[in-house]
């Protein structure tokens, strides 16, 4: 890449740090324009670094004084950092550093939201708080004084003294500075308590605004159960005598893990029935564990360097999702986390953005959150597990806690603990972390004389920096059907290690169906001729649930490009096949929901590109609609049924099984409404008492076009709950229609429409890019606007401009004029005097390819 932007860090070039660091003293006196910090540091020259460079971190501080064992100092200071003679002996630093929280819309350091001071230091934020060697391998022991007349002020680790005007806090456990945390405010808590497998009593806390308190108890009661579920499945007990969590209204991303004191988005924090979602709650507890998990995997042991990232979040959202399985339906997680891991990462490794799951290289480390190190990171995890086995991978778990714990550590060092315990060799396993792109399998069979055999081929396209891909290891797990649907080969693990490799199976009496890749057991685009009939065969008749999806997820896509290419009608046997499935009442109702779910527009547009096409956006969302139109007709009886027999009665409650029913009730909703003009739809909105029947029935009746009145209604009722009205603004950006631009225009003249807010700017813009027949409308407005808004977006907040920026990452996919017009917004953004690094380097980048 052309480094318009800034200094690029290589992998290869991992130096230890010239001094270590054995305790910090902060004291902070906060004010909204000037919060003054005085830091007593101890450092010590490592004994495993040649260097006695003194460095510090430091990013827009003033810097008052430099003291080094008692003497003054005048470091040399720039941009990045200050340097300055020191003893090649143990020595302690002290400075004091002015900052203003006030005026920080960056949301990264210290930074006030409504009133309230917090912090978000990962990944490299800390250093705009004080100078400090602001890298993960650097770990100490933190003590805290904030002082405020704020009644709230809390930090990591356990309480120490407080009195009026001041609060101490101690972390005895050594952790690098990006998992620092500060918060001050005019909270409130609900309060809750855990006792360890130990025995050892735990205080918890999730803390709020006034008038919020009222939505914490499903937050609390999803933190005890991952702190169980800790214990019990991976033998990790907490260890503090307090668990924070504190919920903020601007925040860049989901929720963060600093060590005793998590801080999260108020989205993924706050619930109620009548304000959330049946997803809104399932992300919470998701979101919850996550934070909680990284206690052990992340903070207990950390990453040596940022390009160890997958190390810690890979884990972590590996074990959530086996969180979530063990919590709700496994099958349906499976599946959601596949249709989100296509929808994100794959295309992702499609385009000018693909990176292998460890990077080698970045400029800006927080454009590297993405899909490929977060969910790749974890199916690469699954599959090593799959590899090795449950009882292996338990026992590898165990030993990585052993002998890492205290340590920033490396992907070498995980796989060495799996190799230790299976004496298997990793190596060839190992270019899952250093390859990027998505390998394709295609699968050819024979039958011949009772046997079986499935060929494999796996080759992954180039991408960026990396033209030539040896072959990996590939684990399909495959069983077999027999012609009357029973199964005559239950699961077993194929390996696929080599570019072309074939598999037999002996002693069938005919001829098997083959169900390949269960479980989706290897993050793969899987290749295989095969009949509608038999997809159909499989829908039916497949044992495991994710190949059953599959099935008809196949089925729905080859009818849809046959619509789109040929202009093919929708194809009766797969509304039979539909029809099939609405009526097996042994269905879970949220897999049959999922069953009904047609591939996304973005979806069928790759399929298109795949097959060597160029997408129409607007040809695809007609095509899909004339999809959609027929299952209702067609369906339209079993539908109705389908509805009335899913209505959950009683109060609400957010469990997997009364969310199943209104699942699949509400996708039977949302096509019985395109063919009653919403009466359905509005006596729902009429009668509904929680947001999940509320925000479906407006979204049918949008769909029907008669969501005018609803629209009005529900802003009126909700216009002072932010987090509700996010889903109003996102439910109308989201909405295709050919003047999709220009409804957006209109909802940033909204008054309730901020920058400043991150949850705002994405319930608009975020929803918008994923609408895409408005924002690839041949006009260009789509793209214009949203180059508009990012230039402007990215004066006050990098991070968020920059991940935005995704929305151009598949430009390469359309035609000339698409193209071109894509380009001129992508090199208007990237000449904007003073454009932030984190959004240079992402269009450099995306414009590159
Ligand atoms: N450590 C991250 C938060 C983070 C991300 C901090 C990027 C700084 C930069 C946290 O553990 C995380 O991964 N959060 C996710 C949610 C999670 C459920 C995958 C998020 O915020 O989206
Ligand atoms: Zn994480």
């Amino acid at each position: 890449m052309k480094d318009l932007t800034g200094k690029t860090i290589y992998l290869k070039d991992y130096a230890p740090p010239a001094y270590l660091v054995d305790e910090v003293h902060l004291t902070f006196a906060l004010a909204p324009e000037a919060t003054r910090v005085k830091s007593r540091i101890r450092f010590r020259p490592n004994p495993d670094s040649a260097s006695r460079d003194f460095f510090l971190h430091g990013e827009e501080l003033t810097l008052i004084s430099a003291v080094i064992d008692g003497a003054p100092v005048t470091p040399k200071i720039t941009e990045e950092g200050l340097t300055c003679p020191a003893p090649d002996a143990p020595f302690t630093w002290e400075a004091e550093v002015e900052i203003a929280p006030a005026r920080n819309t960056a949301l990264e350091g210290l930074y006030m939201s409504n009133g309230m001071y917090c912090t978000q230091c990962e990944a490299e934020g800390f250093r705009k708080i004080t100078y400090y060697p602001d890298r993960p391998d650097v770990m100490s022991v933190f003590t805290v004084r904030i002082e405020s007349d704020l009644p709230v002020m809390l930090s990591n680790g356990n309480p120490g003294d407080s009195g009026p005007g001041f609060a101490e806090w101690h972390d005895p456990w050594p952790k690098p500075a990006y998992l620092f945390a500060l918060v001050a405010g005019e909270l409130v808590n609900h309060p809750g308590s855990f006792t360890t497998n130990s025995g050892k009593d735990v205080e918890l806390n999730v803390w709020v605004r006034p008038g919020d308190e009222g939505k914490c108890a499903f937050a609390m009661e999803s933190l005890k159960k991952s702190m169980k579920w800790d214990e019990e499945v991976y033998g990790r007990e907490y260890d503090l005598d307090i668990f924070n969590i504190v919920a903020v209204d601007d925040f860049n991303m989901g929720a963060m893990e600093n060590k005793g004191l998590n801080i999260f988005n108020s989205a993924a924090v706050l619930a109620s029935p009548e304000t959330s979602t049946d997803a809104n709650f399932e992300r919470i507890e998701a979101i919850i564990a996550h934070e909680y998990f990284h206690n052990w995997t992340g903070n207990r042991i950390t990453c040596r360097d940022w390009f160890q990232l997958c190390l810690k979040e890979g884990l972590t959202v590996f074990r959530d999702a086996q969180f979530t399985a063990d919590m709700r339906s496994e099958p349906v997680k499976r599946i959601t986390d596949v249709i989100d891991l296509r929808g994100r990462q794959f295309r992702e490794d499609n385009g000018p953005l693909a990176h292998p799951v460890r990077p080698e290289s970045f400029v800006e480390i927080n454009n590297f959150y993405t899909a490929t190190v977060y969910e790749k990171g974890a199916e690469v995890i699954g599959m090593l597990k799959r590899l090795v086995g449950d009882e292996a991978y338990a026992k590898a778990l165990d030993l990585y806690f052993e002998r890492h714990d205290g340590d920033a550590a490396t992907i070498e060092d995980w796989l060495q603990v799996f190799k230790d315990t299976t004496g298997r060799d990793l190596s060839q396993f190992k270019l899952w972390y250093s390859q990027a792109g998505t390998p394709r399998v295609a699968v050819e069979e024979t039958w011949e004389d009772g046997t079986f055999t499935l060929t494999f081929r796996q080759s992954t396209p180039p991408t960026p920096g990396q033209p030539d891909k040896a072959p990996r290891v590939i684990p399909i797990a495959v069983g077999l059907l027999g012609p009357n649907g029973d199964e005559v080969q239950e699961t077993t693990l194929l390996e696929l290690t080599q570019a072309e490799q074939s598999f037999t199976f002996t002693g069938l009496s005919a001829r098997p169906v083959p169900s390949i890749l269960r479980g989706f057991s290897a993050p793969v685009i899987l290749d295989r001729q095969s009949s509608n009939a038999e997809r159909a065969f499989l829908l039916a008749h497949d044992t495991d649930p994710f190949c059953k999806w599959e099935a008809g997820r196949a089925l729905a896509r080859d009818v849809l490009l046959r619509m789109l290419n040929d202009g093919a009608a929708p194809d009766r046997d797969f509304l039979g096949a539909l029809a099939a499935t609405l009526a097996d009442e042994s269905l879970d109702p949220a897999f049959v929901a999922l069953v009904l779910a047609l591939p996304s527009e973005d979806d069928l547009a790759q399929a298109q590109v795949d097959a060597g096409r160029v997408p129409d956006p607007q040809r695809i969302h007609e095509v899909r609609e004339a999809m959609l139109d027929a299952m209702a007709e067609a369906l339209e009886a079993p539908l109705r049924r389908a509805y009335d027999a899913h209505q959950v009665p009683g109060p609400y409650s957010p469990d997997a099984d009364a969310a199943a029913a209104r699942a699949l009730a509400n996708t039977a909703l949302m096509l019985l409404s395109r063919r009653d003009g919403g009466a359905l739809a509005q006596a729902q909105y009429d009668r509904a008492d929680n947001m999940t029947q509320q925000l479906a029935a407006l979204s049918a009746l949008l769909t029907a076009g008669a969501g005018d009145d609803a629209l009005r209604a529900f802003e009126a009722q909700w216009k002072d709950d932010r987090l509700v009205m996010d889903k109003w603004f996102s439910l109308q950006a989201a909405h295709a229609a050919p003047d999709a631009a220009a409804t957006v225009a209109r909802l940033t003249e909204h008054p309730a429409f901020t920058m400043k807010n991150p949850n705002r700017f994405r319930a608009v813009f975020g929803a918008f890019a994923m609408n895409q027949a408005g924002f690839h409308h041949a006009s260009g407005d789509g793209y214009r606007l949203m180059g508009d808004w990012l230039i402007r977006l990215d004066r006050l907040n990098p991070q968020t401009t920059a991940r935005m920026c995704s929305a151009f990452q598949t430009w390469r996919r359309y035609d000339a004029d698409r193209q071109d017009m894509i380009r001129d917004t992508l090199r208007r953004i990237i000449s904007v005097d003073g454009l932030s690094r984190d959004t240079a380097e992402m269009i450099g980048r995306i414009l590159d390819a």
